[in-house]
């Protein structure tokens, strides 16, 4: 025998019983967000390199060490996705959607990768369902995502929620802020770990997410960019609370918020689940605003605010078990008239009716005895000549003609 063969590390099969679980959260998550007028997007699983050197930010943990990139042969760098939003925002610019009214609003259901270590809740291939809304300033678009990634989460039953909220400003005076943190990081820098130590001109920020004792002492007392924010963003931001207040939703200030992603201004946020284990999977959901992107992938000024959440983490965070499939409603068994019995479920398919044909070869007792296991209602006897039709919850049978099979399985189903 040959060497069987295992999926890649991080990635997983979806089985059917698992497979009609996210079944469950895409049919919510496309009614919910159809409802509130978001149309499907789908981008490519793979783009040119530089849109996530660019939009994502070169200097992030996705593009320094989480990236399958590969030559398209042509010389050409390309990347296997590992997230949606500049995606969406490369082809907003590339199809003119801001000729469109504002706010653009669309949503994706897709696989992302990323080259992360894999464990509970992070893999390596995983799904999102995203939103992103561009065209808009308005706090609404940003508190009425924010509802909309709520009401997924609590209608798919994650437990133990929390939304984690921040502003992070504009640009300008996040710079200037940015400074005054680099001074103080430089400052106690002999009480940093190595790792902050090394990127506190790249990225300052990320000494917030620490796990190191030290530093997270240090931390504590730095200076927070929510204090430095601007008037109109701290107007923007108080907005944004005030909406979610009055929709109920209960949240906390979380001043430490930063994003893996460098394209976020204003808003960002993040449900986490005490339901999912602790550390970087505990995050079911998050996103932000990122008002600077779409121009600096080629577009006009265009602000925009979004979320992505993981399939699999909404899975986990809702102990989803899996699910049995739908009995059929009719089990159509033959003892060699195959033809005539393939004739029967292919009609009984058309007028609507859940059926399976008996296809693996039993004699007449094992066809019976699989339409049990099946839960099949009725059952289907095709011969050459005649055509029977068993009720498995009465135990009646009667010869039937084809015309009324249909009709008879229906009214007992219904009934
Ligand atoms: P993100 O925080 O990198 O944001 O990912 C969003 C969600 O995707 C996470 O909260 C988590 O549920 C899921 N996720 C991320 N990485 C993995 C992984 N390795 N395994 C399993 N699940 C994972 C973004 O991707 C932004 N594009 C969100 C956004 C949209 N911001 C604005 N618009």
């Amino acid at each position: 025998m040959s060497r069987k063969l295992n999926a890649p590390r991080g990635t997983a099969d979806v089985l059917p019983d698992q497979a009609a679980l996210r079944q469950r959260v895409e049919e919510t998550a496309r009614e919910l967000l159809e409802s509130a007028g978001y149309g499907r997007i789908e981008t490519p699983a793979f783009e040119a390199t530089e849109l996530f050197s660019r939009g994502v930010g070169a200097a992030t943990d996705i593009v320094e060490k989480e990236m399958y990139s590969f030559d398209d042969g042509g010389g050409r760098s390309l990347t296997l996705r590992p997230e949606g939003t500049a995606p969406v925002c490369r082809a907003y610019v590339e199809h003119g959607m801001h000729k469109l009214a504002a706010p653009v609003k669309l949503y994706y259901l897709g696989s992302f990768f990323r080259a992360e270590r894999p464990q509970a809740g992070r893999y390596r291939q995983f799904w999102q369902v995203g939103a992103e809304a561009l065209g808009s300033e308005d706090p609404a678009v940003d508190a009425e995502l924010i509802v909309l990634l709520h009401q997924l989460l609590t209608r798919i039953g994650a437990g133990g929620l929390r939304l984690r909220l921040s502003s992070l400003g504009n640009p300008a005076s996040r710079s200037e802020y940015r400074d005054e943190l680099v001074a103080y990081l430089r400052a106690h820098s002999n009480r940093l770990s190595e790792v902050v130590q090394g990127r506190i001109e790249q990225n300052p920020l990320r000494a917030f997410d620490s796990d190191d004792p030290s530093t997270r002492e240090v931390m504590a007392s730095a200076p927070r960019l929510l204090d430095r924010l601007p008037a109109e963003d701290l107007e923007h931001f108080a907005e944004v609370r005030a909406l979610l207040d009055g929709a109920a939703i209960s949240y906390e200030i979380d001043t430490t918020l930063v994003r893996g992603l460098d394209y976020y201004t204003r808003t960002v946020f993040e449900f986490t689940s005490d339901d999912l284990g602790g550390g970087g999977q505990s995050t079911v959901g998050a996103g932000g605003r990122y008002d600077g992107l779409v121009e600096l992938l080629g577009g006009p000024p265009t602000p925009g605010v979004g979320w992505a959440s993981g399939i699999e983490r909404i899975l986990i965070a809702s102990h989803a078990e899996a699910v049995a499939p739908a009995p059929p409603d009719l089990y159509v068994a033959h003892d060699g008239a195959t033809a005539a019995a393939f004739a029967v479920a292919l009609e009984a398919r058309a007028a609507g009716l859940r059926v399976e044909l008996e296809l693996g070869g039993r004699s007449l007792k094992g066809q019976f005895k699989h339409a049990e296991r099946l839960n099949a209602r009725f059952v289907a006897v095709v011969g050459e000549e005649t055509l029977s039709l068993r009720d498995r919850a009465s135990g009646t049978e009667r010869l039937v003609s084809l015309d009324e099979l249909v009709g008879h399985v229906k009214r007992g189903i219904a009934s």
